[in-house]
């Protein structure tokens, strides 16, 4: 089963790949998604041009339709973000709940309102030992079909997610069972393959500190450097970082021993820390500023009543929409305020 879908994923054509505006050249790109004045009463600020006038490509968040459709949370993501990331929308069981049969309705969206509104676009993810549909039980081709609907349209993809345990070994996953860590190999083949033009990312979490969270951040980075050095096409390291309160000071440094790797970028894909301390938002938004590699940081969620840790209160705006100190914290930072 394992050779047939090899060989399918070597014979599937080409996508064809459209302009990418946004991605090719961010700093016009950023120009088209920053500095539209807040329709509503939340932050009148685009966070994402504070970002990247220090020379970053993006400062973003999350969204699908479902969330994008309430309250003010459109308002909010057009005025204050740069980049959006899916989060639920293209994850297996969500796009292709039987075999064969693709849901696209919610990923469109999403990725139609990226494009729509010059939000550039971070692609979550496909393969994850989560949020799989029953059927799976080895990998397929579905990183070519789902890459390949979406070429032209993705700055970036998670192409494997959470592939590594807490002490660095490799997760028992069905992917692992069946491949070895042969499955990375394949995944990101199929995925430069779908999409040549797309950074290809490898993510996960604990990725935080060269304290306790320093056996993976060693394991992600030797890894990461063996596998480029055998030609496997990987460009870029995000750092999840759901953080506990108080937990954001080593993020910095982990960044940097994840880009010693050899990935020509890095980026936090995740951030959401508990109780949003104002202190704790900056030191983590610092880490990917004093890593030059560091494109990005993403916000996991808009409010905190959207929030997937909603009860940890994590993120920058609160359940009325309206932004937290630790929103204001980052702007006076990012203007040297
Ligand atoms: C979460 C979503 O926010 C939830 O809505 C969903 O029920 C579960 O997944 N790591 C990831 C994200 O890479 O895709 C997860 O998102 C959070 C953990």
């Amino acid at each position: 089963m394992v050779l047939s879908i090899l060989g399918a994923l070597a014979l599937a054509s080409l996508a064809v790949a459209v302009p990418l505006d946004r991605r090719q050249v961010p700093s016009t790109l950023t120009a088209t998604s920053s500095g539209t004045a807040a329709p509503t009463g939340s932050s009148s600020d685009s966070i994402d041009a504070a970002f990247t006038a220090k020379g970053k490509i993006y400062f973003g968040n999350i969204g699908d339709e479902g969330t994008l459709a309430q309250g003010e949370t459109t308002e909010i993501l057009n005025a204050n973000f740069g980049q959006i990331t899916p989060e639920n929308s293209m994850k297996w069981a969500t796009i292709e709940p039987s075999p064969g049969d693709y849901k696209w309705a919610g990923a469109d969206f999403l990725a139609d309102y990226a494009m729509a509104n010059g939000k550039i676009l971070r692609c979550h993810t496909l393969l994850w030992h989560s949020q799989l549909p029953d059927y799976v039980s080895s990998i397929t081709d579905k990183a070519e079909a789902v890459a390949g609907r979406y070429a032209g349209k993705c700055y970036a993809w998670d192409v494997v997610n959470e592939i590594f345990n807490d002490d660095g070994s490799f997760r028992d996953s069905v992917f692992y069972r069946v491949l070895g860590e042969d499955f990375v190999k394949v995944a990101f083949n199929a995925a430069r393959r779908a999409d040549p033009e797309a950074k290809l990312y490898i993510n996960d979490y604990s990725l935080d500190n060269l304290d306790w969270a320093e056996p993976k951040v060693t394991a992600m980075a030797s890894n990461v450097k063996k596998w480029i050095a055998g030609g496997i096409p990987i460009d870029g390291i995000g750092s999840q970082a759901h953080l506990a309160a108080g937990g954001a000071s080593g993020v910095g440094a982990a960044l940097s021993a994840l880009a010693a790797s050899g990935v020509s970028e890095v980026a936090i894909t995740e951030l959401d820390i508990a109780g949003a301390a104002p202190a704790d938002y900056q030191a983590a938004v610092q880490g990917c500023l004093d890593v030059e590699t560091c494109v990005g940081v993403t916000v996991w969620g808009v409010t905190d009543a959207q929030s997937w840790r909603s009860e940890d209160t994590p993120v920058l705006f609160d359940a009325n929409y309206e932004p937290k100190p630790a929103y204001t914290a980052l702007l006076d930072m990012l203007n040297g305020s």
